[in-house]
C-alpha cells in the first residue's frame, strides 16, 4: 500500500490514518484488535499534570448518528504515564501524546516530561468538558502563551487541536504565528440530550462534545475553510470517519492525516479494513494519498 504514505513536517507515515485522542485510551484494548502496523499513527488519551477522574456519570449518551461525551480528560497524570504507560507505547506506529493543562507552566512541565517518547507532541485547547462552557481555545492571549511556551521546549512537529465551536481560521493563526505545525480541526462539538419523560438531562454536566457522523459535514466544511486560508498548513481532519470514503473526502478537502475517534471504541475490529479500502481507490483512480490532498482547491480530481 505504497500509495497511502504522507511525510507531514519530516515525519513519514505509512498511511494517513491516526486514532485520535481519548476514545482509545492508552492503546490497553484496542491494540487487540488492531496492529499498529495497520494505522499511520496513534494519539493517546489527553494527559494532565495531576491524575483526573473526569465528570461524574452519566457522562456518555448515543444520539442520532452520534454520541455525546462529557468525560472530562479522565487520566493518570503524568507521573504514571511517564514510568508506565509512555515507555510501553507500541513502536511500529507513529506516536501522538496528546496534553492539556491550565497555564503555559503546566504545558511546559508536560511537554519536558513527555518529548522523548513521541513523534508529535498535540496540545489539547479545545476540550468541551473541563470548565463549564468555555474552552482554552477561547482565549487567544492564553493559546498563544501556551503554544509558545511549547514551542521553545522542542524541536518536534507541534499539532494544535483547536475547537469547532470557534471560528476556526482565527484559532488556526493564532496557533500558526505561536509556533505551531500541525493543525488538528477538530474537538468535538458542543451539545446536548433531553430524556422527555423525566425532563433531565442524559449528561450529569448537562452538556458534552459530540462526534460521530452526526457532525463530519459540519468538520469537513471547517476543514475546507482551514486550507482555503492557509493552503501549506498541514491539517489533521477529526470528526465522523467511518468508512475509506469519509477519509477521502477529509484528503480532498484539504486533511494530511486523517484521525478516527468514536469508531475506534465502537468498532476496533473495523479499522483495520479502511487503509486497505483507500489505497484500493488511489489505484482504481491511478493516484498516490499526497495527490489528492486539497484537491477540492484546485478543481477536483481529473
Ligand atoms: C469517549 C471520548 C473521549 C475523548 N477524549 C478526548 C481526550 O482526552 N482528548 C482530546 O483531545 N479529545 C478527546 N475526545 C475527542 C476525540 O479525539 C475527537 O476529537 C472527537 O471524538 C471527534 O471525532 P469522532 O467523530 O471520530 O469521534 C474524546 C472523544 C470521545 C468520544
Amino acid at each position: 500500500m505504497d500509495n497511502l504514505k504522507i511525510t507531514v513536517k519530516g515525519v513519514e507515515f505509512r498511511n494517513p490514518i491516526i486514532i485520535a485522542s481519548g476514545p482509545a485510551g492508552f492503546g490497553e484494548e484496542f491494540f487487540k484488535y488492531v496492529l499498529p502496523s495497520e494505522i499511520g499513527g496513534f494519539t493517546t488519551k489527553t494527559v494532565t499534570l495531576l491524575p483526573k477522574e473526569g465528570n461524574k456519570p452519566p457522562r456518555i449518551v448515543y444520539v442520532k448518528n452520534g454520541l455525546l461525551n462529557s468525560i472530562g480528560l479522565q487520566n493518570p497524570g503524568i507521573d504514571v504515564f511517564e514510568s508506565k504507560i509512555a515507555p510501553k507505547l507500541p513502536d511500529n506506529t507513529k506516536k501522538i501524546i496528546s496534553i492539556a493543562g491550565e497555564s503555559p507552566d503546566d504545558f511546559s512541565n508536560l511537554t519536558q516530561r513527555i518529548e522523548r517518547f513521541c513523534d508529535m507532541l498535540e496540545i489539547n485547547l479545545s476540550c468541551p468538558n473541563v470548565h463549564a462552557n468555555s474552552v482554552i481555545a477561547a482565549d487567544s492571549k492564553l493559546s498563544r502563551d501556551i503554544i509558545f511556551a511549547c514551542r521553545k521546549l522542542t524541536n518536534k512537529p507541534i499539532i494544535v487541536k483547536i475547537s469547532p465551536d470557534l471560528n476556526v481560521v482565527e484559532q488556526s493563526r493564532v496557533a500558526v504565528e505561536s509556533g505551531a505545525d500541525i493543525i488538528n480541526v477538530a474537538n468535538s462539538l458542543q451539545g446536548a440530550k433531553f430524556n422527555v419523560e423525566t425532563g433531565q438531562p442524559f449528561l450529569r454536566k448537562v452538556n458534552g462534545g459530540l462526534s460521530g457522523p452526526a457532525f463530519m459535514p459540519i468538520i469537513l466544511w471547517k476543514v475546507y475553510q482551514v486550507k482555503e486560508a492557509f493552503p501549506d498548513l498541514p491539517i489533521i481532519g477529526l470528526g465522523g470517519v467511518t468508512c475509506p470514503k469519509d477519509i477521502i473526502e477529509y484528503a480532498i478537502a484539504g486533511a494530511s492525516l486523517i484521525g478516527i475517534g468514536a469508531e475506534a471504541m465502537i468498532n476496533p475490529k473495523g479499522i483495520s479494513a479502511l487503509a486497505k479500502g483507500v489505497s484500493g481507490f488511489l489505484k482504481r483512480k491511478n493516484l498516490n494519498f499526497e495527490e489528492i490532498v486539497g484537491i477540492a482547491h484546485k478543481g477536483g480530481l481529473k
